[in-house]
């Protein structure tokens, strides 16, 4: 087929080259991609709306992710709430639930009682109504 075994050799290089070019082209690809995905939020993260409500007093105010942990909306918002680690340690920061449901954002070192979340480490997965 090939009159000369030189043309061979470069027709493997160059279809070789092709294919680590082309194996390269998709790992750079997959690894941009993978990297946008990673520092984006989830997808409609911040149309995430609920409402938040304190037992005590009654208020309520709107929560979206801008506030990032219901600890946040608390200080924010002049609700008193004791806090120290902000990484679901000490937890000071606990508060009961008494509706609606909350999401972990990290694990807690240890997990609090039944209906208990620790405010610096959760955001609302629904309305929820704390008893703060
Ligand atoms: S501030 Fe320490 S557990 Fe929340």
């Amino acid at each position: 087929m090939f009159s000369n075994p030189w043309l061979l050799v470069i027709g493997f290089i160059a279809n070789g080259t092709l294919v680590i070019v082309l194996i390269l082209g998709v790992i750079f690809l997959a690894t941009h991609l993978i990297m946008q995905w990673w520092s984006q939020p989830w997808p409609h993260a911040n149309e995430l709306k609920c409402k938040v409500t304190f037992g005590k007093t009654g208020e309520t105010y709107e929560w979206d992710r801008s506030y990032r942990t219901l600890l946040n909306l608390m200080r924010k918002k002049g609700v008193k709430v004791n806090y120290d680690c902000e990484m679901g340690t000490c937890a000071k920061c606990a508060k009961k639930l008494e509706e609606g449901e909350v999401r972990w954002l990290v694990k807690p070192n240890r997990f609090p009682k039944e209906g208990v979340y620790y405010m610096c480490i959760t955001e609302p997965a629904t309305d929820i109504t704390i008893k703060a």
